[in-house]
């Protein structure tokens, strides 16, 4: 059989290198479906929790802001609400979402903006 003929010329290195681009490809396709864009953003480091374990935006609006039966989008048609506006919704928070206050700055809910503004569509 020809393919035991290919087997006979194979080399134990031809296997782990075999295996290798296998489990890679097992790897890199898992990791496909949980991409975070723009993740070395400051803003999707605070939002994926990355910054403060207590964080977590992403949860109830979506990787990408994108929303989840939890929250509403973010960036409905692209862009996000007005600063202000996005600004005391994160402070002092509204309806099912908590305030973040005590746990985020100004100047972090600016990176969240920035980076949701930088999303592609
Ligand atoms: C527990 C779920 C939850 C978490 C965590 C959460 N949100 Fe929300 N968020 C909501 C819900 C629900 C609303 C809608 C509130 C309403 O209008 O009743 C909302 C509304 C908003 C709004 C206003 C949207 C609009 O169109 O008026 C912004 C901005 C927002 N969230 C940003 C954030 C950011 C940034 C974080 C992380 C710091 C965050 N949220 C974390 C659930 C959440």
């Amino acid at each position: 059989m020809a393919s035991e003929s290919v087997k006979k010329r194979m080399r134990p290195n031809d296997h782990f290198y075999i295996f290798s681009v296998i489990f890679l490809g097992i790897l890199l396709g898992g990791c496909e479906k949980k991409t975070i864009p723009l993740i070395s953003h400051p803003g999707a480091q605070i939002f994926h929790a990355m910054k403060r374990t207590d964080v977590r935006c992403y949860r109830c609006h979506g990787d990408r802001g994108e929303g989840t039966h939890r929250g509403p989008s973010l960036v409905r048609g692209g862009k996000t609400i007005p600063d202000d506006l996005f600004i005391s919704t994160v402070l002092d928070g509204r309806g099912n979402m908590p305030p973040f206050r005590s746990v985020l700055a100004e100047e972090d809910i600016r990176q969240i903006i920035d980076w949701l503004g930088q999303i592609p569509p």
